[in-house]
């Protein structure tokens, strides 16, 4: 069928797209390139046209639940579905990460009609079927939904609550420890000024979950550092980092690297293993293009990953992702500014705090005293090194 891929109320291409396979198998006609997502513009720039339609399916085809999410098997049986592709075009292709979306050629759809952003969607039955432990049959299921189109491989749902959109995200199969995580993040950032996204804990159903605002809204855009990096990987973390922070630093962002080293700061304080290039980027005006900020830090549930639990003592992963490369947390910490006296003093507590956190819900989760202190000793552990570095190098 022919269809134009819109950018909110911006036409970008028109094409034509396969329903059954869910691809792209023509570009019939190029509007407006500097609206397309950014990684197809810059194909496009960089003189591979050819390439664009493949590009386009890949792209699309990102836009869905992934292969690897947790229990995928099961959503796809209740949702009625055999493949997450089968939910891409459900709802427009619409999601609550950027603006982009398919229009059918010949029928009259507005943006202003369609987005979830402004009207309200059916997310009951999503969130059931994603987050409960027992989910109960769920007979009519509307895909008119963002749902259909989340990334990342952790159970989750978009649901409305009070005009509000927020990100509800469970914990991995292994620890269940993601959404303390997401919050331990939410308190350093916090403390330390720096730009996040704010997480609680939310009990659904007798589980733990961790709850997000929507940090996009209808005139804004993520734009993952995988799309902004495409095709200029140079597998040297160093000359990636300069060269993400110069591109940022091009397209106006200010502070781009102190921003970018805050991210793996925070990244080395709750050892997060998990930082890849989609879970970082920047924030366009999908109106003007103008690049506005780096998107607040997200998705720092994946630290303190533990590899082995004792009486007392806890082995965890000791290596992080520096853009292309897996790097020793005591390696990475070498490249990033020593923190201030005054950040120390802004610290002051943050094990407590931690420590309350987990008390609080210790029953929900079933954690034990033991692994609490453990936890709590890794995180001061890290101040501490932070402090080391600091020391030896006076
Ligand atoms: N608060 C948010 N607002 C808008 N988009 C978000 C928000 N949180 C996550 N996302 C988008 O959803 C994707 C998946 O969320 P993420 O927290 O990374 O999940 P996972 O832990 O499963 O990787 C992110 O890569 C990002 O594109
Ligand atoms: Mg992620």
């Amino acid at each position: 069928m022919k269809c134009i891929l819109m950018n909110k109320n911006t036409e970008v291409l028109t094409v034509e797209y396969d329903s059954t396979l869910h691809v792209f198998t023509k570009i019939i006609k190029i509007h407006n390139i500097d609206y397309a997502p950014y990684s197809l513009k810059k194909l496009f720039d960089n003189g591979h046209e050819d390439e664009l339609k493949a590009a386009l399916s890949h792209w699309f085809k990102g836009r869905g639940i992934p292969s690897f999410r947790d229990h995928l098997d099961l959503l796809l049986a209740h949702l009625g579905v055999r493949a997450p592709e089968d939910l891409l075009d459900k709802a427009f292709g619409l999601s609550l990460t950027d603006q982009y979306w398919l229009k059918p050629k010949n029928e009259n759809i507005k943006y202003q009609d369609i987005n979830f952003f402004e009207h309200d969607f059916s997310y009951a039955p999503f969130l059931e079927i994603s987050l409960s432990n027992t989910p109960s049959i769920v007979n009519e299921v509307s895909l008119k939904t963002p749902n259909n189109t989340t990334d990342g491989k952790l159970k989750k749902a978009w649901v409305i609550e009070d005009n509000i959109r927020y990100l509800l995200k469970g914990g991995s199969l292994i620890d269940g420890l993601e959404p303390f995580q997401e919050v331990l993040a939410s308190i350093v950032c916090r403390r330390l000024g720096i730009n996040h996204v704010p997480y609680t804990i939310e009990i659904r159903d007798g589980k733990l979950l961790a709850k997000c605002p929507c940090f996009i809204n209808s005139n804004t855009e993520f734009i993952p550092a995988s799309q902004i990096l495409e095709q200029e990987v140079k597998y040297s973390s160093i000359e990636d980092f300069n060269n993400y922070v110069k591109i940022l630093t091009n397209h106006g962002i200010t502070k781009a690297k102190e921003k970018v080293e805050a991210m793996f700061l925070v990244d080395f304080l709750l050892l997060n293993t998990d930082r890849h290039l989609g879970n970082f980027g920047i924030i366009r005006d999908v109106n003007s293009l103008k690049w506005l900020d780096v998107a607040p830090i997200f998705d720092t549930g994946s630290s303190y990953k533990i590899t082995d639990l004792q009486e007392d003592t806890i082995i965890v992963s000791d290596e992080g992702r520096f853009f292309y490369e897996v790097l020793k947390f005591d390696d990475i910490i070498k490249l990033l500014p020593k923190l201030t006296k005054d950040d120390f003093e802004k610290l002051a507590g943050v094990v407590e705090e931690y420590r309350c956190l987990l008390e609080k819900y210790a029953p929900v989760v079933n954690s034990s005293e033991r692994k609490i202190g453990l936890l709590c000793f890794l995180l001061e552990r890290q101040i501490n090194k932070l402090n080391e570095v600091n020391s030896n190098e006076e």
